[in-house]
């Protein structure tokens, strides 16, 4: 009789159990349909949003298939003939059989613009009249990973501004900046015919030069990391000399080039960018597209933003502008206390840290 009572009892309390079980479940659900989308993470997007954002395909004569199948890098927009990409985009480490084998020639590729999926056409397709990448770059390292390739026409999309030092405010440790590509959505997977983006964390550069991250293969002069340290969302094979620019809703920059990862979206191997929007790499490429430019014979365009200079590093001055004056002196008063602080810091769009101790 007892065990009846604790039997029916019992089944109750598993069938309350198995609804919050289910209830846990669809909550868990809808919390990851809700989270940034997993490039890998991320989700689509349109070229509308990114309208910089060039795809490297090879030329049809080196590979078959349409521009989705042949598409291998990313690049941005930064002058109306000037793709910036990265330099293991388009370094070529098998000498080609008449020994010009450093670069890739401009007729093994196309750069396509103004378009959102690659197989579906439209947009802008062009050939290439020329291929360089920066005389620092170390192939060991991945130090100083930029690439440019010269269009033989202009381009009509809007084209991309590299940070200025005045700006680096916009992408300071934490800001939320986007990477965007057509590269792989899981590591070793296929990519994505439809541009996709992600939203992925600037993270310190002593973080990323731990040894538990990339240890001595970071280098903060040339490189950035951005995407979290829990894994899941990042950058992936495909997406290589694509942007990363500070996030939609503010002034557009161009922070950062996709250079390379362990994997894809695994944890403590965030994304590694080139450090576009720092010296000395800013100030390399405002003088590599300068020289290009004289010798190609093409108008000047300016690439960078407002400043010049280092980046800042330091903090941006704060202060706490409002808050409770006195120090509540019993354990009774502190529990029951609701307490209201005002932050304000020198400079716009800074994020705060703060921890109450009583
Ligand atoms: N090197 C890769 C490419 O050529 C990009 C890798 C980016 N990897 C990463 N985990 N964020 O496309």
């Amino acid at each position: 009789m007892l065990t009846d009572v604790w039997f029916v009892r019992s089944r109750r309390l598993a069938i309350a159990l198995l609804i919050a079980v289910a209830w846990m479940l669809v909550v868990a659900a809808t919390a990851s349909a809700d989270r940034p989308p997993r490039i890998v993470g991320g989700n689509t997007t349109t070229i509308a949003q990114h309208p910089w954002q060039a795809a490297l395909v090879f030329d049809p004569a080196k590979k078959p298939g349409n521009d989705f199948q042949r598409q291998f890098c990313g690049g941005s927009l930064i002058t109306t003939r000037i793709v910036l990409t990265a330099a293991h985009c388009v370094f070529d480490t098998d000498p080609g059989p008449l020994g010009l084998g450093t670069k890739l020639d401009p007729d093994d590729l196309d750069v396509v613009l103004g378009r959102t999926q690659l197989s579906g056409g439209g947009g802008e397709e062009h050939d290439v009249q020329r291929i360089e990448f920066h005389s620092g770059y170390n192939p060991a390292t991945a130090e100083k990973d930029v690439g440019y390739v010269v269009l033989q026409a202009p381009s009509a999309q809007q084209r991309i501004t590299i940070a200025g030092s005045d700006e680096f405010g916009l992408w300071r440790l934490g800001a939320r900046t986007v990477v965007s590509g057509w590269g792989g959505t899981s590591e070793g997977g296929l990519g994505s015919d439809v541009l996709k983006e992600a939203v992925v964390p600037i993270i310190a550069d002593a973080t990323c030069e731990t040894p538990g991250v990339y240890g001595t293969a970071f280098f903060r002069t040339t490189m950035v990391c951005a995407g979290f340290l829990e894994g899941g969302t990042d950058s992936c094979q495909g997406d290589s000399g694509g942007p990363l620019t500070t996030p939609a809703g503010g002034p557009r920059r161009l922070v950062g080039l996709v250079s390379f990862g362990e994997g894809c979206a695994r944890a403590n191997r965030p994304g590694v960018y080139s450090r576009a929007g720092c010296p000395p790499l800013r100030d390399d490429v405002a003088g590599d597209v300068f020289q290009l430019e004289a010798q190609e014979g093409l108008a000047h365009e300016n690439v960078v933003g407002s400043g010049r200079g280092p980046c800042d590093e330091t903090a941006p001055e704060t202060a706490i502008s409002k808050g409770p004056k006195k120090k509540l002196r019993t354990r009774k008063k502190r529990r029951r206390a609701k307490a209201k602080f005002v932050f304000s810091a020198s400079e716009p769009g800074t994020r705060f840290e703060c921890s109450v101790d009583g």
